[in-house]
């Protein structure tokens, strides 16, 4: 790479969307649409282009507990910010009100931004909006975002799939819309057909959800990595076992939202922590032990 290629940290980078950059052609958010955009994990510089073009342009922003406030400041500042946000064991809103004030809203002709934290369709009840956004006759825009069982991941240097160890991931909600461990799955599979496992919403059933993958053939020893706060600055990451995951959790009062990622791809954390890099981390090489000379491309 070449010095030209190389931004220092703190660099102001240029407005992606001013004039000086490539004209981008975005689609025009209408009067009486509703837009179902992704916020991504909480980091602002993961919003996609047509997400900050949706913030500029809303009247009305309807948005999750999971947005952080750093993305909720690119929105026009004409624009009303509305929280509509579900926390667990707090009075929320229900969905079916959530729905109907996003009707309401575009009814009225305005353009209603309803911006959920990752990916509005990943456990984000997106799928529930847009529908009975279809029933009342609605036109509507989905807008993908950065899910946090991804990016989430990303930042702490944990990769999804890598070759040496998983052709499959699955991800989990852990949390039932009652509350409850969701025992409904089918756990005997997915402990022997799933390497990686990440787990959404699951922090208060780990430990049933650890026994329940061990009593299924999963190795109380194998690796398990927690996230919380995902992409922020108060980022925090627990680098534990499937044994010791729901012990660990309790002893060091590690809170939600957190991400969790059980399988060998944490191991490579030990090689692709690049933000414990910027403090400093060495980062090892060959963190599974499994690469040859010939492997190396
Ligand atoms: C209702 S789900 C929403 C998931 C979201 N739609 C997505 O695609 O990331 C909420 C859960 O997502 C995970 N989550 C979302 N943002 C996170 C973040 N910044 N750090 C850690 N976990 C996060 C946590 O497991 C949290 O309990």
């Amino acid at each position: 790479m070449s010095d030209d290629n190389i931004i220092p940290i703190g660099t102001q980078m240029p407005d992606m969307l001013s004039e000086a950059a490539p004209r981008l052609s975005l689609p025009v958010f209408e009067a009486g649409w509703v837009w179902l955009v992704g916020a991504g994990p909480g980091d602002p510089g993961l919003l996609t282009l047509h997400a900050l073009h949706a913030l500029r342009s809303a009247d009305v922003v309807v948005y999750d507990a999971l947005v952080d406030e750093t993305v909720l400041e690119f929105a026009n500042p004409r624009a009303r910010l509305e929280y509509s946000g579900k926390r667990g064991g707090k009075p929320s809103p229900k969905q079916r009100d959530i729905s109907a004030k996003l009707v309401e809203l575009a009814r009225k002709g305005l353009r209603v931004l309803r911006l959920k934290g990752g990916d509005p369709f990943v456990f984000g009840r997106g799928g529930e909006e847009a529908l009975a956004l279809v029933d009342a006759g609605i036109p509507f825009r989905i807008v993908p975002g950065v899910t946090a069982g991804i990016g989430g991941l990303g930042y702490a240097g944990i990769p999804v799939t890598h070759r040496d160890v998983n052709h499959a991931v699955t991800f989990i909600t852990g949390h039932m819309a009652g509350g409850a461990v969701p025992e409904n799955l089918d756990w005997p599979s997915i402990a022997k057909g799933s390497p990686v496992l990440v787990l959404y919403m699951a922090l208060s059933h780990l430990a049933t959800i650890s026994d329940l993958l061990i009593s299924n053939g999963r190795l109380a020893s194998e690796p398990v990595a927690l996230v919380r706060n995902a992409t922020l600055a108060s980022q925090e990451v627990l680098e534990t076992t499937l044994g010791t995951a729901a012990a660990d959790v309790a002893a060091v009062g590690f809170k939600a939202p957190a991400i969790i990622v059980i399988g060998e791809v944490v191991r490579l954390r030990q090689s692709l922590d690049w933000l414990g890099a910027l403090e400093g981390r060495i980062l090892k090489s060959d963190p599974l032990g499994t690469r040859s000379e010939k492997d190396v491309i």
